[in-house]
C-alpha cells in the first residue's frame, strides 16, 4: 500500500490545482482524488436536508454516511448526478465552512486513503500533503494572485453554464482564503516538504509539464 505514489497537490481556492492534478492522472495513468469534493458533497446534502451549518455532530453523520460514487468525471449523490451542483458557489463557500469542524474531516479520512490504489494516486485539496498522505512522494503547494484565480473561477462557471460576478468572487476567494489558512485543525499552509509552483503567468500546459518533470526527477534521483 505505502509503497503506491502519491502526488499531492495542495493551494488556495481555485488555483488550478484540480485541472492540474487530472491532467497529471490522467498522462500516468494514475488515480485521481478530488478531496474538495467531498466537503463540497457534505455541504450539498446539508443544504439539501436543511441541516444547521453549526451542528457539527449531525453534518459527522452525514460526512461519515455520504452515499457517493465516481464514475469517470460524474459525481453520483444518492443515485443522482450532482456534478454541476456542488460546483455552484454557494456550495463551495459552505464546504469551507464545514471544513472547519474536525469531526467532519476525520469522518472523511478512511474515504480519501482508499484512492490510494495502484499504479498510483494524483490528488488536490488543502491537507493532502500534510494530513492524508503525509508520505506522498511528490509534495506540490500550486497558487495564482487572487485576480487571476477569480477570472479562472470565472471562466470555469461560465463554462458550465453557471451564472457569477467577477466581484463577488474575488471577495468569496479571499474570505475563503482567509478561513483556510486561519483554521486550527488542517489549515492550508505550504509545507517546507512542498515544491512551491506560483502558475499566475503559466499555462495549464506548462503547469502540468513542471509537475510530471519534478515526478520524473524524483524517479531518476531515486534510482
Ligand atoms: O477549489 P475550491 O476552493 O473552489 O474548492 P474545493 O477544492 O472544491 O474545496 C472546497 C472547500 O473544501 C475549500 O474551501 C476548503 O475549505 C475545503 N477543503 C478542505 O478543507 N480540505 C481539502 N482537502 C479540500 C477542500
Amino acid at each position: 500500500m505505502y509503497n503506491i505514489p502519491v502526488i499531492a497537490i495542495d493551494g488556495p481556492s481555485a488555483s488550478g490545482k484540480g485541472t492540474i492534478a487530472q491532467l497529471v492522472a490522467k498522462k500516468l495513468g494514475f488515480h485521481y482524488l478530488d478531496s474538495g469534493a467531498l466537503y463540497r458533497l457534505v455541504a450539498l446534502q446539508s443544504m439539501r436536508s436543511g441541516t444547521d451549518f453549526t451542528d457539527e455532530i449531525m453534518l459527522t453523520k452525514i460526512a461519515r454516511n455520504l452515499d457517493v460514487f465516481f464514475k469517470g468525471d460524474k459525481i453520483f449523490l444518492t443515485g443522482r448526478d450532482v456534478s454541476d451542483a456542488i460546483r455552484e458557489e454557494q456550495c463551495g463557500i459552505r464546504a469551507s465552512e464545514i471544513a472547519t469542524y474536525p469531526s467532519v474531516r476525520i469522518a472523511l479520512i478512511t474515504r480519501q486513503r482508499a484512492f490510494r490504489q495502484p499504479p498510483g494516486l494524483a490528488t488536490d485539496g488543502r491537507d493532502m500533503g500534510s494530513v492524508i498522505f503525509p508520505d506522498a512522494i511528490l509534495k506540490i503547494f500550486l497558487t495564482a494572485s487572487a485576480e487571476v484565480r477569480a477570472q479562472r473561477r470565472y471562466n470555469q462557471l461560465m463554462e458550465k453554464g453557471i451564472s457569477a460576478n467577477m466581484a463577488a468572487l474575488l471577495q468569496d476567494i479571499q474570505t475563503r482564503d482567509a478561513r483556510d489558512s486561519n483554521r486550527s485543525v488542517a489549515p492550508l499552509q505550504h509545507g517546507k516538504d512542498a515544491k512551491i509552483l506560483e502558475t499566475t503567468d503559466l499555462s495549464i500546459a506548462e503547469a502540468m509539464n513542471t509537475v510530471l518533470q519534478w515526478y520524473a526527477e524524483i524517479g531518476t534521483n531515486s534510482v
